[in-house]
């Protein structure tokens, strides 16, 4: 369970960029995080693993709060948090296995002078990870001979190598062809599902967030202006959201996405109140 609370942002350099978010996120539960471009959806999920320092707020995970954790509780902690990144974040040179392998610490890009000493059952679980994202018998192959859809899947083995509990994922998506970004959405609900992880997913498109995820939140100019199912994202919504436009294009196709959504919806947000 992830619990936010009364989280601020303020860079150096300027205005807010979190002011005063509020969020629950119950174990299991994987929720679609959208907003215009600087609403604050990348500051947000990086003030969770400290990537980004809150200035003010409570980042509480299981109870602990990572806002004011110390290094080694923190270092703890983010072994629990994968992160999955827009741009991969591969290191270029490496294989696909040393990917993995040097993501087994997270999300720091490490050169692994000390990759010959990964323990078997390390690559073993490399290898079963790979074969899960459908990259079997890549694992030698470059990161810059990769194709886009393929970088993310190593991208989100990767993540995975550290058994998190949680994961945040940035725009996952925002690189890819239409085609192959709804391959990975359904991908990486599908490995939260088996692995049984909550996420938060940042991600710009509606139609494909609200698509695949049932609660959505979202956020303008560092403030939460929705949270609740995507089947009732519509025109209010989205205005309050993005601001004035014809978003009929929009709300029709949402019209069309079906009531499974809803359900696991009522599902989620039981099990929310059920642990309190
Ligand atoms: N490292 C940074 N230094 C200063 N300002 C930043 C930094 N990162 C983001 N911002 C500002 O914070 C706001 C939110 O940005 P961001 O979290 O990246 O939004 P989003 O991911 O929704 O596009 C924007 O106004 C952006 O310019
Ligand atoms: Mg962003």
């Amino acid at each position: 369970m992830l619990e936010i609370k009364e989280l601020h942002k303020r860079y150096p350099t300027g205005d807010p960029a979190l002011r005063g978010v509020s969020l629950s996120v119950p174990a299991g539960q994987v929720l679609g995080l959208i907003g215009p471009s600087g609403a604050g959806k990348s500051t947000l999920i990086r003030c969770i693993n400290r990537l980004v320092e809150p200035t003010q707020g409570q980042v509480l995970l299981d109870g602990q709060d990572l806002a004011h954790a110390g290094r080694q509780g923190l270092r703890m902690a983010r072994r629990q948090i994968g992160m999955i990144f827009q741009e991969y974040a591969l290191v270029e040179r490496l294989t696909v296995m040393e990917n993995l392998l040097s993501g087994r610490l997270g999300y720091t890009r490490f050169w692994p002078s000390w990759f010959r000493r990964f323990p078997s059952k390390d690559i073993q679980l490399a290898y079963s990870l790979l074969e899960r994202v459908g990259l079997a018998g890549m694992e030698n192959k470059r990161a810059d001979a990769l194709s886009g859809g393929q970088r993310q899947r190593v991208g989100i083995a990767r993540a995975l190598m550290q058994r998190p509990a949680f994961l945040l994922i940035d725009e996952p998506t925002a690189s890819l062809d239409p085609k192959t970004s709804r391959q990975i959405m359904r991908l990486i609900l599908t490995l939260c599902a088996e692995h049984k992880l909550a996420a938060i997913i940042n991600i710009h498109d509606v139609v494909l967030a609200t698509e695949f995820l049932p609660r959505i939140v979202g956020l303008r100019q560092g403030m939460m202006v929705y949270d609740g199912p995507a089947t009732q994202v519509d025109h209010k919504v989205l205005t309050d959201i993005y601001g004035d436009e014809d978003w009929s294009s929009i709300t029709d196709r949402l019209a069309g996405n079906t009531s499974t959504i809803a359900n696991d919806f009522d599902d989620q947000m039981a099990s929310l109140a059920a642990v309190g």
